[in-house]
């Protein structure tokens, strides 16, 4: 394998797939697309189109078969991730699974076993963590330029409601809050950047939700706070199927200063005392993240070591994010024990 590109399969062929994923696929020469599978025949074939010698399958055994793909992205929704990923793991693929990994911590721990066993590979898809904005601000944070204790405000609104004018949207995003609320899904990068910057567990989380339609199956609307055990803090808002939508927040404040992330100028910036510092992407962050992700994939498949962000990550995100959804149906606060500092 050390001598020619590696063999890749897609497994769910939609939105995150088309737009970002298979773009990044295409530009690396490290990498050779094989096959894409899609349960659903039009979505395989669609993702397919263009990338010349690839074949479609609705079924994922003929790729996790095939012995020209090495590794596979398995890019479906999260209640179907964790089988996928196993069979994948347990057929000798590396796999970078879409985050959040699973939608309950038993199911992620049995992927995790299943990469030990097996000795595969498994990265988890928090895409966003990779890039120079986010190591900007975790290199700020970690070399003490802010002080301690931070607070952190992060603000997600995503999912704009729009039955009407955009009924397969609207179906996909019902179908997910009948798989748990928003802090689950977009949580989990959420969950991950604070792991990656505090470098601490959380030990309490507060939380409510509401509910903004009867016909919502669980709370579209989701605020958290989380302490964490090195004494930071920080405050969570996560926001789907609204009619308007407010901007989006990224905050990080201490004693000695400011950090924020700016996602519509692409930059990274520190306000300490009279200094101002920024780190700046020339391009689309997503576009520039997921390429990232990716060529960190290849280096890990290629020196066999363990990914970072991995199973180790994905757990981690889903105990905190899984935690927000019990204090929101609870009314009561989660005590969490400490898993060791990430
Ligand atoms: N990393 C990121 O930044 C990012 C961004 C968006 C979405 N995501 C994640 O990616 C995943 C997919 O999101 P999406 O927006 O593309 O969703 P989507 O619903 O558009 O795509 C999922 C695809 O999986 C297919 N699928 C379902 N079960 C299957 C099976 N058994 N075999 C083969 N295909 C199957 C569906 O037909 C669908 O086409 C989700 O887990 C989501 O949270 C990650």
């Amino acid at each position: 394998m050390s001598n020619r590109s590696l063999g890749i399969g897609i497994i769910g062929c939609g939105d995150i797939v088309i737009a970002q994923h298979l773009p990044a696929l295409m530009e690396n020469p490290a990498v050779r697309l094989i096959a894409v599978c899609d349960a659903n025949p039009q979505r395989a074939e669609n993702a397919a189109l263009n990338c010349g010698d690839v074949y479609h399958t609705t079924d994922y055994q003929r790729i996790l078969a095939d012995a020209n793909v090495d590794a596979v992205l398995v890019c479906t929704p999260p209640w179907v991730t964790p089988g996928i990923t196993i069979d994948a793991l347990n057929a000798g693929k590396d796999v970078l699974c879409e985050k959040p990994m699973a939608t309950s911590v038993a199911e992620a721990e049995k992927m995790a076993a299943a990469e030990r066993q097996s000795g595969s590979l498994l990265q988890v898809g928090f895409t966003y963590r990779h890039g120079p904005l986010m190591e900007a601000l975790q290199g700020w944070v970690a070399r003490g330029r802010l002080g301690r204790p931070l607070q952190f405000r992060l603000g997600i609104f995503d999912e704009l409601l729009d039955p009407e004018g955009n009924p397969e949207h609207y179906e996909r995003i019902l179908n997910t809050l009948h798989h748990g609320p928003p802090c689950i899904h977009d949580g989990a990068h959420a969950a991950d950047y604070l792991a990656y910057l505090t470098g601490s567990s959380p030990v309490r989380v507060v939380a409510y939700g509401l509910t903004s339609r009867p016909e919502f199956p669980s709370p579209n609307y989701n605020a958290a706070h989380i302490e964490f055990a090195n004494g930071d803090r920080a405050k969570l808002e996560i926001g789907w199927f609204y009619p308007h939508l407010p901007k989006g927040e990224f905050h990080i404040l201490g004693p000695g200063g400011m950090a924020y992330l700016d996602r519509i100028n692409n930059e990274a910036v520190i306000i300490e005392g009279k200094i101002t510092e920024r780190v700046q992407l020339s391009e689309d962050r997503a576009r520039s993240c997921f390429r990232t992700q990716l060529s960190k994939f290849t280096d890990y498949i290629r020196m066999r070591r363990t990914p970072v962000p991995g199973s180790r990550e994905g757990i981690a995100s889903l105990r905190l994010t899984l935690a927000i959804a019990d204090a929101m149906a609870t009314g009561n606060p989660v005590e969490m024990k400490q898993e060791g500092i990430m």
